[in-house]
């Protein structure tokens, strides 16, 4: 009778484990890069779609024209500069950072905002949750050397924001132009505007 017992609750358990695998598999879709060649990061990234975990900032999102992420002086010292622009309306809003990668994830925004890079299966892209204010807010931006993906590839993104319990993502137009690169005697550029804007 007791070995019988045993057996039920070990083929229970096995079955529970079995109807378990949709949140496995989202562990699997959102799971942390093992490994950032920090290399590959060099240059420019174009912003391809985002999602919002605070949904006021949604509207927003959706007024960017386009947006994009460079990467530079990638050094063996592991301190890096991450800089950001975003087309909003008529002007180009830029902000650069120095950031210290650790492992698959660096800090910004004195401390305020920790990125980490997420598994994308994307070749020519990089993915990156944004932890705002201590997890109060959740950006899951994607980004690439291309301007427009693959259906399968946006695919893959949407079951990612899914999983995460996020809102469905913002995709940004890939004919609008990105930003031209940021040159520091340029008086045309104008510097980031200090809203909360500056933490999407
Ligand atoms: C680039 O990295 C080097 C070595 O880590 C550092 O000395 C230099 O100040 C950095 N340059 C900028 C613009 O951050
Ligand atoms: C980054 O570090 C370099 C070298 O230390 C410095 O010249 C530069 O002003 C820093 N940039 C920012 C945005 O803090
Ligand atoms: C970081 O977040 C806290 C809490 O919202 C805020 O009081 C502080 O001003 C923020 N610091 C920066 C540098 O944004
Ligand atoms: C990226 O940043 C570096 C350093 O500021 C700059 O030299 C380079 O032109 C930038 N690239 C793009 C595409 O903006």
């Amino acid at each position: 009778k007791f070995q019988h017992g045993l057996t039920c609750s070990i083929v229970l358990l096995c079955l529970t484990s079995v109807s378990h695998s949709a949140p496995l598999a989202c562990e699997n879709l959102v799971r942390p890069l093992d490994q950032l060649d920090p290399h590959r990061l060099e240059g420019r990234w174009a912003m391809i779609a985002g999602s919002l975990s605070y949904p006021p900032f949604i509207e927003r999102l959706r007024r960017r024209v386009s947006a994009s992420v460079n990467f530079s002086n990638i050094t063996a010292e592991s301190v890096i500069v991450f800089s950001r622009s975003k087309h909003l309306e008529n002007k180009c809003y830029y902000s650069s950072y120095n950031v210290s990668l650790e492992g698959n994830r660096f800090t910004f925004y004195n401390g305020n905002i920790t990125t980490t890079f997420i598994h994308t299966s994307c070749h020519d892209c990089i993915l990156m949750s944004f932890d705002v204010e201590s997890g109060k807010r959740l950006h899951f931006y994607l980004f690439s050397r291309r301007r427009q993906l693959e259906e399968k590839e946006m695919e893959e993104f949407r079951a990612q924001v899914e999983c995460l319990n996020m809102p469905p993502p913002v995709v940004l137009d890939p004919t609008k132009e990105l930003c031209p690169e940021e040159t520091a005697d340029d008086p045309a550029v104008q510097p980031e505007e200090k809203t909360e804007e500056q933490r999407n």
